[in-house]
């Protein structure tokens, strides 16, 4: 491990980015904290350049690897674009299995690496190909859409795989009355709103799985939260209940989330989402308030600078990423038609 001079360069660096980030609720990140973990940065950034590895980190995760260590940080889709240009031999993917398969299966010839192992994802492992197999048997002929929250072998029996970014412009551009989509029941009854919204007519039939984080936000959270911050601007991811989605003033991925929040010119913003997020938007908007009261991805926050460094020192079985062949041909299938719709 590093000492000395180097700590204290590599604490201020840190400091310089975290020092407007809640490290837990009234506290922010002090120069100590930094201190604590600046070996572990120091360390996975020399062995980093020396393995040849690129490190891809979702908006989840905790924020000492976000600033700490990543080269790229983003949401789903960002991410998965971000994979499908990674020059370097090995992607280490601070995320979820889901998208640490999604670069595997865009980069077959790399290794991919989840520092976190098999963490999961309530809505990827909601459902299997089979079950997939098995609706689409009640509905012939029609196209599927699948979340990028799911595995690749639902990915493998989808024709688009869309996220919270593109979900409703793919969907808008599909021929077609009828669309299957899974495994996404909250998001695909936003979706149902969105379309209309755009005056778009489809009968979206749905599979029954839900984001344990997303899933649990309330109308009365919405309501309370207006009437303790008067003129407070409330965000809500769509994997949210839409009769919560509907009391909000944005309804949207992660991305858009922090565009919203950087072009607004209100100062008191809601966010009924993750807390990585909420990371990232004290970061960037030093002079807003970022009102946060619950949602914290647990499988997310499986992902730690103590893994990271193991898995670039020597990889775990848990953590390498591989995808049967057959199965990973068919999902790049999926990945490659969201990339294309997406232009
Ligand atoms: P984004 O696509 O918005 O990053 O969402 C991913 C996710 O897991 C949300 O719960
Ligand atoms: Fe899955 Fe929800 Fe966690 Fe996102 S926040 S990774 S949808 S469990």
């Amino acid at each position: 491990m590093p000492s000395g001079g180097n700590i204290e360069w590599e604490s201020a660096r840190l400091f310089s980015q975290l020092k407007n980030i809640s490290l837990r609720p009234g506290a922010k990140w002090t120069l100590g904290d930094c201190r604590v973990v600046a070996p572990y940065t120091l360390e996975i950034n020399r062995l980093k350049k020396e393995k040849d590895a690129f490190i891809l980190a979702h908006s989840y995760t905790n924020p000492e690897i976000m600033y700490g260590v990543a080269d790229a940080v983003g949401d789903s889709y960002g991410l998965s674009l971000a994979a499908s240009k990674v020059k370097q031999k090995t992607i280490i993917f601070a995320g979820v299995w889901f998208m640490a398969e999604t670069a595997k299966i865009i980069n077959p010839s790399k290794t991919v690496l989840i520092p976190g192992g098999r963490a999961g994802c309530t809505l990827a492992d909601s459902m299997t190909g089979e079950d997939l197999v098995n609706f689409k048997k009640k509905h012939p002929g029609a196209p599927v859409l699948c979340y990028i929250n799911s595995s690749a072998e639902v990915k493998a029996q989808a024709d688009i795989c869309v996220t919270s970014a593109n979900v409703a412009s793919i969907a808008a551009k599909i021929s077609g009355d009828k669309i299957i989509f899974a495994p996404d029941m909250l998001m695909a009854q936003n979706l149902i709103v969105m379309l209309r919204a755009q005056g778009v007519k489809k009968e979206i039939v749905y599979t029954g799985g839900s984001c344990c984080v997303h899933d649990k936000y309330t109308a009365d959270e919405v309501k309370n939260m207006r009437a303790k911050y008067p003129g407070i601007k409330i965000l809500i991811h769509p994997e949210a209940p839409p009769d919560v989605c509907a009391l909000c003033d944005y309804v949207g991925g992660t991305e858009g989330m922090l565009k919203y929040v950087a072009a607004s010119k209100d100062k008191t913003f809601g966010l009924l989402t993750e807390i990585g997020l909420v990371n990232r938007l004290e970061h960037d908007n030093p002079g807003k308030t970022i009102i946060w009261e619950r949602g914290t991805c647990a499988y997310m926050k499986k992902n730690t600078l103590f893994n990271t460094l193991a898995a670039l020192k020597e990889p775990s079985a848990r953590q390498i990423v591989d995808v049967e062949e057959k199965t990973a041909r068919a999902a790049l299938k999926c990945i490659d038609k969201m990339f294309e719709m997406s232009k």
